[in-house]
């Protein structure tokens, strides 16, 4: 019965965190986004490249989604600020990911802040 109980407030949470994640979106599925609005002007020209390079190989959603649950969809790994880092590097490997290094690095930045944004 304990076990039960223990699940259900963790089910709870977790639904209620999501629920509650700060970070604002719009549209659904493949035209899911972050919204342009919740983000500040110092961002905007890593929001602008993110538009442009993060969407070659696959949607937007993969990487809203990985912000607002904290996990990264595909692998189910901890998408946190320690994990970014690692995710851009790993995206900047593939082949042809048409960006650098530089690049990078703002999208990471970028991308710290709506994690932020979300947990707030
Ligand atoms: C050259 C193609 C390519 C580009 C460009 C690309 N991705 Fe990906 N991305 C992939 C592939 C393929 C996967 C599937 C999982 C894997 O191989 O890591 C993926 C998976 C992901 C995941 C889920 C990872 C997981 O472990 O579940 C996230 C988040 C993500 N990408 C974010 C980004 C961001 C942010 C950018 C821009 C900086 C980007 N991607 C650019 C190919 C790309």
């Amino acid at each position: 019965m304990k076990k039960y109980v223990t699940l259900a407030v963790l089910v709870a949470l977790s639904v209620y965190s999501i629920a509650e994640a700060r970070v604002k979106v719009s549209g659904r599925g493949a035209k899911m986004n972050f919204s342009a609005d919740s983000v500040p002007g110092m961002y905007k020209p890593a929001f602008d490249l993110m538009q442009q390079k993060c969407i070659k190989c696959h949607t937007m959603e993969r990487t809203v989604i990985a912000v607002q649950t904290g996990r990264a969809p595909i692998t189910g790994q901890p998408f946190n600020k320690q994990a970014v880092k690692a995710y851009g590097i790993k995206m900047l490997r593939k082949p042809n990911s048409d960006m650098n290094k530089k690049e990078i690095r703002d999208i990471v930045v970028l991308l710290n802040f709506l994690l932020d944004e979300n947990t707030k």
